[in-house]
């Protein structure tokens, strides 16, 4: 699987590029909203410290090839609202988990349908990956349906999982395979 190139991708509406600090208070405003992050896998953020970490951590991650988080951006305004990730990337099996997050205002808009595509089309067809999995809380149905809309198969289900916020809760498992993407486009 080939390292990370300088990534930017385009939509019609969005562009994926990757994060730098000066995402830090965006990425602090929608990671602090607890609808957001009701189904996500730790606490909505209390301090803006821990979006500069993330910033960090992020640009590693990139630099050592361990995880590739894109910022989502509005083309019309340059505007960050969310983010997608592909991580937990197993070179050797041509595997990965993917990971996503929208502000709420733009909710239902379609947008991280469009955004996970282009993600999804990089992931296959320039990383060589072969394989994308996708953990769920299992009550978080606009996600599922994201998922259903993709293309990803639900898997599997695996209990008592997480330990997020004093909640105990399992995972929906879903994966989508590069040939099933393949022929889904036709
Ligand atoms: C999940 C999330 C990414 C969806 O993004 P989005 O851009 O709003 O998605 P879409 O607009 O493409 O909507 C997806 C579908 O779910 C449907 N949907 C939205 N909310 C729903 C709900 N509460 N119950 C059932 N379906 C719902 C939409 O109607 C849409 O289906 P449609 O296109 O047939 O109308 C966004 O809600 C989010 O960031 N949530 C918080 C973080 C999160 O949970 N991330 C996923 C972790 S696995």
């Amino acid at each position: 699987m080939p390292r990370f190139l300088p990534t930017t991708l385009h939509s019609p509406r969005l562009t994926l590029r990757v994060l730098t600090p000066a995402d830090a208070d965006a990425l602090f405003t929608i990671c602090r909203d607890d609808e957001t992050m009701r189904y996500w896998s730790c606490a909505p953020w209390r301090e803006k410290a821990q979006a500069v970490d993330h910033v960090r951590q992020s640009e590693d991650n990139y630099r050592d090839g361990t995880a590739l988080q894109l910022g989502v951006t509005l083309r019309e305004t340059g505007q960050l609202i969310g983010t997608v990730t592909l991580y937990a990337i197993m070179r050797a099996n041509h595997r990965c988990e993917i990971g996503y997050l929208l502000a709420r205002p733009h909710w239902g808009h379609g947008y991280m349908g469009e955004a996970l595509a282009l993600l999804i089309e990089h992931g296959f067809e320039q990383l060589e990956l072969n394989r994308i999995e996708a953990d769920l809380h299992p009550h978080n149905a606009a996600s599922a349906k994201l998922l259903d809309k993709l293309h990803f198969r639900l898997e599997g289900q695996l209990r008592e999982r997480w330990f997020v916020n004093g909640e105990v809760s399992g995972s929906d498992m879903y994966g989508l395979l590069r040939s099933d993407w393949r022929a889904a486009k036709g």
